[in-house]
């Protein structure tokens, strides 16, 4: 619980501040008593070991949201986690100092790039896709159907939203493995408990990973196709390419990383939520409409993306608190997807509550998930692929959830299932 501060400080919520550690695995294994607690006590809540203002309610969350121009997306998600000299001098061997992108990124340079990448993700594109990402699915599930065990993120929920997006940005199905090693050896440069000799590896994984979009860049400027590294380099505003090369290759790598790590998190919890409770599984295998209320309320109920940071743009107030210019700001979509004052019960996993779902899993307003049509269709075509295929299935016996060492994804390590082999 939180022990007043000995001293006083110069902001009112730091007590409930100082227990919020987003790095911490006990935090990160079971974050909701600290939200539920800081919605209540102080849902603006500033954090003085990380000085930032982690934000709770929903309300609050929703205003930020809805308030660009007070509070910008423009950030560098390095902010939590000072890197040593060495490692920044290792980043700095790259030529490609990591560059906004979108989600990282406010109008006009934000919209310049969302309207580039709507036009891979409009309904009808992604409607497109259905029949190639159930092609993948069943090859994955057949894989696997005949073993009666299955550990389902390395099975399926990992490989197919990686195939997904890497097969959209035209990396070779060759290539993906080290470009998942690049990517996740990358990722641990935004932990502080990353030990300083993995940290010089993850810094020339970092240059490394870089340099092979550059030359996915080059190769696709002499030799044009349909993908998404195409439409970068082919993108004309007056003429002219309107990004550097930086700003591509940093919009590579979060299109790679938002494009799997939330739906390999998506199709995981999707399975567990329904598996722990197999009155919901057999309901939603007995109708197919409730397949849909289930994504929708599994996005709600785990937050694939917990939070994402804000910055204010001048001195303003949120909540009654003061918040003052260049303020980081944490809005931890997590606590306001369980706010018992935007949803009865919360902490309930239920497909049967009434629609729609005021759920903020995939944001609000002008950084609403690009990706979220896409994101629905693979985890709906995951659960119809098992469904039909492996209908008995059920959780391994004695399977305790872990989740990946992240401040920002929740996800599930592993997810054991069994099934009978036979049926
Ligand atoms: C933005 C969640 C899947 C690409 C966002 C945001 C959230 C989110 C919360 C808002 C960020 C903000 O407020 O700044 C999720 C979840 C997913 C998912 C929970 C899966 C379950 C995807 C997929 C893609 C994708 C499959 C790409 C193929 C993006 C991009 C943005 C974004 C590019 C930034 C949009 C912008 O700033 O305009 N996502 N996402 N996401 N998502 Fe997703």
């Amino acid at each position: 619980s939180a022990a007043p501060p000995e001293a006083p400080t110069a902001h009112p919520t730091a007590a409930i501040g100082q227990d919020y550690n987003p790095f911490d695995p006990a935090f990160q294994s079971n974050p909701y008593p600290f939200y539920a607690r800081a919605r209540n006590e102080a849902p603006v809540a500033y954090c003085p070991q990380f000085n930032v203002w982690a934000v709770t309610s929903h309300e609050l969350i929703t205003h930020v949201l809805k308030s660009p121009t007070l509070f910008s997306s423009l950030h560098n998600l390095e902010y939590t986690v000072v890197l040593p000299a060495e490692i920044e001098a290792l980043l700095a061997t790259g030529h490609y100092p990591h560059a906004p992108g979108l989600f990282n990124n406010d109008p006009p340079g934000h919209t310049r790039v969302r309207a580039l990448f709507s036009k891979a993700f409009t309904a009808q594109r992604v409607a497109e896709m259905e029949a190639g990402i159930r092609t993948l699915t069943e090859g994955l599930v057949e894989q696997f159907a005949h073993q009666g065990h299955v550990d389902l993120v390395a099975g399926l929920a990992h490989p197919l939203p990686m195939t997904v997006i890497a097969d959209l940005l035209g990396v070779p199905r060759e290539d993906m493995h080290r470009v998942k090693q690049w990517h996740d050896s990358w990722m641990t440069l935004f932990s502080p408990q990353t030990p300083l000799e993995e940290q010089r590896v993850a810094a020339r994984s970092c240059v490394d990973y870089q340099n092979y979009y550059a030359g996915l860049l080059a190769d696709r400027a002499a030799h044009p196709t349909g993908d998404l590294t195409t439409a970068l380099v082919q993108a004309r505003v007056d003429g002219e390419n309107p990004f550097t090369a930086a700003e591509m290759i940093s919009q590579m790598m979060i299109l790679l990383s938002a494009g799997h790590e939330t739906t390999t998190s998506l199709i995981s919890s999707l399975l567990y939520n329904l598996l722990r409770n197999p009155e919901q599984w057999q309901a939603v295998r007995d109708d197919p409409k409730l397949l849909e209320a289930a994504i929708e309320e599994t996005v709600r109920f785990t937050s694939p993306v917990q939070m994402e940071p804000r910055v204010a743009k001048k001195d303003t107030e949120l909540g009654g608190v003061a918040i003052p210019q260049g303020a980081r700001l944490n809005i931890i979509y997590g606590s306001g997807n369980r706010d018992e004052r935007a949803f009865p019960d919360p902490e309930t996993f239920n497909v049967h509550r009434p629609q729609p779902a005021r759920h903020m899993g995939f944001g609000w307003g002008i950084h609403f998930c690009i990706g979220a049509p896409l994101a629905r269709l693979e985890a709906r075509v995951a659960l119809e692929v098992l469904r039909e295929r492996l209908p008995h299935l059920r959780l391994a016996p004695g399977f305790m959830p872990e989740y990946e060492p992240s401040f920002f994804f929740r996800a599930l390590k592993k997810l054991e299932l069994v099934w009978d082999s036979q049926a």
